[in-house]
Order: C-alpha cells, then sequence, then structure tokens
C-alpha cells in the first residue's frame, strides 16, 4: 500500500465500537501511516428528540451506547453505511451478528477492492451447509480479507482505558500485524497469530462455559466448582476447534487472551450471566426468560450453543462434550441445572 495514508472506518456504533473508536481515534493521530479522521457509521435514531450521529459530531459522546465517555473529535459518525465504507482501507466490524448479512449486502461492491476488515464479534453463525464462521460470511460476500480481534475485553474497560490484553488471528500475518499497529495501546496489548478460525471460535465458544459457570452462580456453588467448569469448558473449547478447523491448531493460541483469559472475564460479567444466573432460581425455560428478561434479545450463548450441539450430533461427537452439551440440554430440554454439577462429576476427565 506504499505511502498512501490508510483510511479507518469503524462498522458498529454499540458500545464496543464506541470503546474501540476512543483508541482508533487516538491512534491515528499518532501515526502518519494513517489518515486522521475516523469515520463510524452510526444507524441514525433519535435520542432526546436529537438525531444520535449529530450528537455524536457536536458532543463526541455516544450518549445512547458508551454514555460517559469523551471520543476523539476526528471520530465522525456518519449515517449512511455505503457513504461510510466507500473510502475505506481497513474495516473494523464490530455488531451484533444479526446485522451482518444486512451490512454486508448493503456494503457488497462499495468496499474498496484492497480493503482488508476485522472483526470484534463473539458469535458463529448457520450457513447453508452448517456451522459457519462470521469472517468467512464477510470474505464470501464481500470477497476480503478479514482477521479476527477477541480477548478477555469488556467494552466499559476498554473504554476506561483499564489494562486488558487480546489477540488477533490473521490468515495473512502483515494484515493482523497492520491492524495491531492501528489499535495496540500502551493498556490494550495485542498478540498476533496466525490462527485466525480457532480465534474467531474461542470468542462465541466461551459463550457456552460462561452459561456453564452461570448455572453454578444460580445453584450457589462454590468458586472452586465454577473453575471446574471454566478448566473443562476450555478443554472443550479446545477439542471443537481443532475438531472444526481439521487442524492442530497450536496450544499456545489457546493460552493467549481470546482462548485462556475470555471465558474467565465473560463469567464474571454482561448479559448471559444475569440472565443465566436468574434461570435456575425462577425455573423457567430460556424461551420465556428471553422475552420477559431480555425483550426478546437472544443470548450469545443459547444460540451457540443451539449451534454447536447440532454440529456435534451431526457427527456423533456429543460424548466427547459433556459439558456442552449439558448445557444445550438444560438451555432447550428443561433438565434441571443441577445437571451441570452431575456432568463435573461424571466428565471423561475424571474417568
Ligand atoms: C448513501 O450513500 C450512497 C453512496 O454515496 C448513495 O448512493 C445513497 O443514495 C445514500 N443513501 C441515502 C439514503 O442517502
Ligand atoms: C468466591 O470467592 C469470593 C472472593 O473470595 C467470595 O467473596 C465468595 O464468597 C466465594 N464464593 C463462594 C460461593 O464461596
Amino acid at each position: 500500500m506504499g505511502a498512501t495514508t490508510l483510511r479507518v472506518c469503524i462498522v458498529g456504533f454499540w458500545s464496543w465500537g464506541s470503546a474501540i473508536a476512543k483508541i482508533i481515534g487516538t491512534n491515528v493521530k499518532n501515526q502518519q501511516k494513517f489518515a486522521s479522521t475516523v469515520k463510524m457509521w452510526v444507524s441514525e435514531e433519535a435520542v432526546n428528540g436529537r438525531k444520535l450521529t449529530d450528537i455524536i459530531n457536536h458532543y463526541h459522546e455516544n450518549v445512547k451506547y458508551l454514555p460517559g465517555h469523551k471520543l476523539p473529535e476526528n471520530v465522525v459518525a456518519v449515517a449512511n453505511l455505503s457513504e461510510a465504507v466507500q473510502d475505506a482501507d481497513l474495516l473494523v466490524f464490530t455488531t451484533p451478528h444479526q446485522f451482518i448479512h444486512k451490512i454486508c449486502n448493503e456494503i457488497t461492491g462499495r468496499v474498496p477492492k484492497k480493503a482488508l476488515g476485522i472483526i470484534h464479534m463473539e458469535s458463529i453463525d448457520e450457513g447453508p451447509r452448517g456451522l459457519m464462521l462470521i469472517s468467512d460470511i464477510i470474505r464470501e460476500k464481500i470477497g476480503m480479507d478479514v482477521s479476527v480481534l477477541m480477548g478477555a475485553n469488556t467494552a466499559r474497560e476498554v473504554a476506561a482505558g483499564e489494562f486488558c490484553e487480546t489477540t488477533i488471528g490473521s490468515k495473512v500475518i502483515q494484515n493482523g500485524i497492520l491492524f495491531k499497529e492501528l489499535l495496540q495501546t500502551s493498556n490494550f496489548c495485542i498478540t498476533v497469530v496466525d490462527d485466525a478460525d480457532a480465534v474467531e471460535l474461542c470468542g462465541a465458544l466461551k459463550h457456552i462455559v460462561a452459561m456453564g459457570t452461570n448455572f453454578c452462580n444460580g445453584l450457589h456453588c462454590g468458586n472452586n466448582s465454577k473453575a471446574a467448569v471454566l478448566r473443562l469448558g476450555l478443554v472443550e473449547m479446545i477439542t471443537f476447534t481443532r475438531i472444526f478447523c481439521k487442524s492442530q491448531v497450536s496450544t499456545t493460541t489457546f493460552l493467549e487472551s481470546c482462548g485462556f483469559a475470555n471465558p474467565i472475564t465473560i463469567c464474571y460479567r454482561g448479559s448471559d450471566c444475569k440472565e443465566a444466573k436468574t434461570f435456575p432460581r425462577i425455573g423457567k425455560t430460556m424461551g420465556n426468560l428471553q422475552k420477559e428478561v431480555l425483550n426478546g434479545q437472544t443470548l450469545q450463548g443459547l444460540k451457540t450453543s443451539a449451534l454447536v450441539y447440532q454440529f456435534l450430533k451431526q457427527k456423533g461427537l456429543l460424548a466427547k462434550f459433556p459439558l456442552f452439551v449439558t448445557v444445550y440440554r438444560i438451555c432447550y430440554e428443561g433438565r434441571p441445572s443441577t445437571e451441570i454439577l452431575t456432568c463435573l462429576q461424571n466428565h471423561p476427565a475424571h474417568m
């Protein structure tokens, strides 16, 4: 790409997109390689009678999704998605998974041919051939190289500038290194690895593990039991990833933030936690719970759990994944949440 300055567009305006916008906006100002204006696509909505884009561009705060944090002034909110991406060299996708097909359809043919993407999306999708990675949807639809950013990085802590580690997985390692230059700060420390698919899968699978730990919370079981769920969950994450990727993914990848640290941080926070914790106590089915507690919003862990279960069932691998299967059965087959404890006792790791 030579000496041209690289233009960055953030496709996503929710809390994580706004948190990373703080980092990107600051970093581009200090590196000649990047154009100093950063576009952030913001789907227009009215907040207190004003357009959200106007509020962001005037007050430099995403009052709706990341209140209390100033965005750098060179981060510009753009309501028209095609316009936002049309001159971008680097695209940072951070959107809830249900929007990705619509976004891809809208920007296909608009994104410059040489553009590179990176995603921060902790989910998997269902393609015509079953379980499908979000990055593959973007690769197929837009035809760009896509890296993956994943780690123990809750949005509020990233926005507050608290220390965290994260992982970038890239099939083309130079692209990962370029994104590292864009994103790294002294408190946002990045390791680049070449197992992009493994990094992405870890981000989705950890939601199943988090559901498991939160059934434990609901049952008021101890920290040791929860640690066992985390450990066995990580083992199943590794086994699943190696089967799905059909390769001997390096163990060191799982020791990076995307693997080891990610389930730990999520089981202490977030939407999966609160609801999964409530679930065993109120004894409701996940379907009802979603409607009542989440206003119909889907729990990441639920969808991931179902997709993974179907994949394992098809391949005749259910017996190899007792924890994943138990979480699925508690969520979808009305099994009592205490089965998470039985699963720990009878786990093949202890036989
Ligand atoms: C969005 O931008 C594109 C590209 O500039 C343009 O063709 C389109 O008409 C715009 N859409 C709206 C709703 O303004
Ligand atoms: C788990 O550890 C925390 C921190 O030490 C403690 O406050 C909590 O009571 C422990 N939980 C249980 C169930 O013992």
